[in-house]
């Protein structure tokens, strides 16, 4: 492996206000994000909010209406898709099925005008790297569905691209083997340093292997930050909501103290949140917590609510509790078990005590739909 391990460069992205429409519908609005040489970040968010859109546009696969994208030093305008040096794994894309493995792997590399002999010592070289040596002579169709999507990550990197994208390259297969792909990809992208953007829905998968996080929604970028950030501080609610779980509740700006806030609740009961919000009293806002920021008391206190217990459900190490808030609402709770740990009994009326410091407030409709 080490003879290529400094034979790809990663170039920087950068993407510049990249608009496309398909009709007269815009697909994708003024989007715009880096990726560091080598990094590896993940587009992420729900169908049809533009991912692939924004993967075609950087390969040179549809003219983008409006914006730039640069690679390492060039301006990628009017560059061919081939002429670009980029890898692609398609989503849903399939092999040529009529050519073998080695063939297929080959394929890139013929297009490049890559001489014979050395065509055949780098498709060895990629087999070994995606660890199916001695698979270069079977055809797709006598591959799993983990093996074909290792061959296509493999014809997509044999011509030493300069960035690598993937379109949901393990969206078809089953939960442990996406992650057992997923933990070679990242060695993979790590050893070649090769500049990657990989698109999903599946969150996990985008926490688990990429540095950052471009959040999509409808067209536009919503936040770009690290996995963690993304979770601990969303900068909007559909980026609270679609990262992780959490509790919704819509409520009203009652009253703004220097260094509290307090949030009078739709559903009945109050939250002081302990800062001074940036909205004016009477403000119609969602508080949101995450259900590992609820814990359950028997006795009322500062920032409970009411609840009634649905169901509560042991899953491994956790305690999961499915609530009902006084309005009908539902809410999670959930918590590390112990040795102690009582299960309460469907039906129970007890009192969900919120982490007000971990809770966000944002406007009750940040988005008015176009
Ligand atoms: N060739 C096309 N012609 C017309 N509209 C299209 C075309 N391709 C995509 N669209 C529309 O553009 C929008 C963005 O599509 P895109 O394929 O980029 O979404 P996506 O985020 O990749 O979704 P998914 O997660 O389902 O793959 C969608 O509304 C889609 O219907
Ligand atoms: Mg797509």
């Amino acid at each position: 492996m080490s003879h290529i391990q400094n034979s790809i460069e990663g170039k920087q992205l950068s993407v510049k206000r990249l608009t496309h429409s398909y009709g007269g519908q815009n697909a994708i609005s003024d989007i715009s994000f880096d990726i560091a040489a080598g990094e590896i970040v993940a587009l992420l968010g729900p169908s049809g909010c533009g991912k692939s859109t924004v993967l075609r546009a950087i390969a040179g696969l549809i003219q983008p209406k409006a914006g730039r994208i640069v690679l390492g030093d060039d301006d990628l305008a009017g560059v061919s898709a081939r002429a670009r040096g980029i890898g692609m794994v398609f989503q849903n894309y399939a092999l040529f099925p009529h050519l073998t493995v080695a063939e297929n792997i080959a394929y890139p590399l013929a297009c490049q005008q890559v001489p014979r002999e050395e065509r055949r010592g780098r498709v060895e070289e990629m087999l070994s790297l995606v660890r199916l040596g001695g698979y270069g002579n079977r055809l797709p169709r006598e591959l799993s569905g983990g093996q074909q999507q290792r061959v296509a990550v493999a014809r997509a990197i044999a011509g030493r691209p300069s960035l690598l994208l993937l379109d949901e390259p393990f969206g078809a297969l089953d939960r442990a083997l996406r992650f057992d792909l997923q933990v070679e990809l990242l060695h993979l992208q790590k050893t070649l340093g090769i500049t990657t953007l990989i698109v999903t829905h599946d969150q996990e998968e985008a926490q688990s292997v990429a540095n950052r996080l471009v959040l999509m929604n409808k067209g536009n970028v919503e936040q770009i930050d690290t996995p963690m950030a993304v979770y601990d501080k969303p900068n909007t609610l559909f980026v609270n909501t679609f990262i992780g779980q959490t509790n919704v509740l819509a409520g009203t700006v009652a009253q703004l103290e220097p260094e509290a806030t307090l949030v009078t609740l739709s559903g009945g009961g109050s939250l002081t949140l302990p800062r001074r919000l940036n909205f004016t009293v009477g403000s119609d806002v969602a508080v949101t917590f995450r259900p590992e920021e609820v814990r359950l008391a028997a006795q009322p206190g500062e920032n409970t609510l009411a609840v009634s217990v649905t169901v509560s459900l042991p899953l491994g190490p956790t305690l999961v509790h499915d609530l009902v808030f006084e309005d009908g609402t539902n809410l999670r709770a959930s918590e590390v078990r112990g040795p102690s740990t009582t299960i309460p009994q469907t039906g129970s009326r007890l009192f969900a005590e919120i982490d007000v410091s971990r809770a966000h407030v944002f406007p009750a409709q940040p988005e008015v739909s176009q």
